[in-house]
């Protein structure tokens, strides 16, 4: 595996690939890589010839009171764990090599991304769609795959890739969990032991939707339903609990059947914010 810092060096190493006929696909990511990305790079492996796994923590997708700085770095950790899985490159450059002192150019989807975290996260991601459009013009995959984890990331960018022909194919890739249901995140790292106990209530409580929907509950019942079982954790602090539209992004409260409903929930635990989802169709 080569590891490669330079936008440069990476888009001569893929125009070599596809000018010998070889695929490529992407994942991306910020680092501090869990089993979760690990799961990405394994299906990247079975949809292309080779795999570059790039690493970046963008700062234009933070705001300036979240955890850039402190966000973990781990590259030694990822490097490793990126060559036992057998991807072919490793994309880490550094954020002069990504943004010049001058940059002025950016990406900015305007309708999916005006929901949930986009509303609590004004400009991530305008900053998460430029990253992911220069991400794909530097490493030029056919393919690159993505988490249910960050479902509405993963929506906005297959908008993106729509509205602006971008040739890449956008796979979808299962949230992969704790045995105990909790989604994997870089973040768990910051929760004390009380919050990692009680943390897993996200889950066991979106897994109880597609029972509550065969119940006969309306989407805002469900919803009423999900706030009040996260509340049960004495530590939670919910920033949001919402059944949308994934087309449009918009609160549903009564679904039509065959409506795509994403249920998305935000919870800080301390100063820790985890997310989660479930997706059903009515
Ligand atoms: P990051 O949070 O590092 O996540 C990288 C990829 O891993 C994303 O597609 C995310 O959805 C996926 N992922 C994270 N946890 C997962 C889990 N438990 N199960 C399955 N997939 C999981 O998302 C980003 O980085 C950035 O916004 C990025 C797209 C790299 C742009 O900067």
């Amino acid at each position: 595996m080569k590891t490669l810092h330079s936008p440069q060096s990476v888009q001569r190493w893929a125009a070599a690939q596809r000018a010998e006929g070889r695929s490529i696909a992407l994942v991306p990511t910020m680092g501090a890589l869990h089993e979760g990305h690990l799961a990405l790079i394994s299906a990247a492996k079975k949809k292309a010839d080779t795999v570059i796994v790039s690493i970046f923590v963008n700062p234009t997708q933070f705001g300036p009171n979240e955890d850039y700085a402190r966000y973990p770095r781990t590259l030694d950790d990822d490097i490793r764990r990126c060559r036992e899985l057998g991807a072919d490159v490793l994309f880490a450059p550094a954020a002069d090599d990504m943004y010049a002192a001058s940059f002025s150019t950016w990406v900015n989807e305007t309708v999916l991304s005006d929901a949930l975290c986009g509303l609590r996260r004004p400009g991530h991601f305008k900053g998460v769609c430029t990253v992911v459009l220069k991400l794909f013009l530097i490493c030029q995959p056919q393919v690159a795959v993505f988490g249910q984890k960050d479902a509405q990331q993963a929506l906005v960018i297959r908008r993106m890739v729509r509205d602006l022909n971008v040739p890449v194919k956008v796979i979808l890739h299962p949230t992969v969990r704790e045995q105990d249901g909790l989604a994997l995140s870089s973040r768990n790292r910051y929760l004390t032991e009380s919050e990692r106990r009680q943390a897993p209530v996200l889950y066991q409580a979106l897994k109880q939707v597609a029972q509550l929907k065969k119940q006969g509950h309306s989407p805002a019942q469900i919803r009423r339903k999900l706030i009040r079982h996260i509340q049960t954790a004495p530590d939670a602090r919910i920033d949001y609990v919402m059944l949308v539209d994934e087309e449009t992004m918009a609160p549903v409260t009564k679904a039509a059947a065959g409506t795509k409903l994403l249920i998305a929930v935000a919870v800080f635990f301390g100063k820790t914010r985890l997310i989660d989802n479930v997706r059903i169709v009515w």
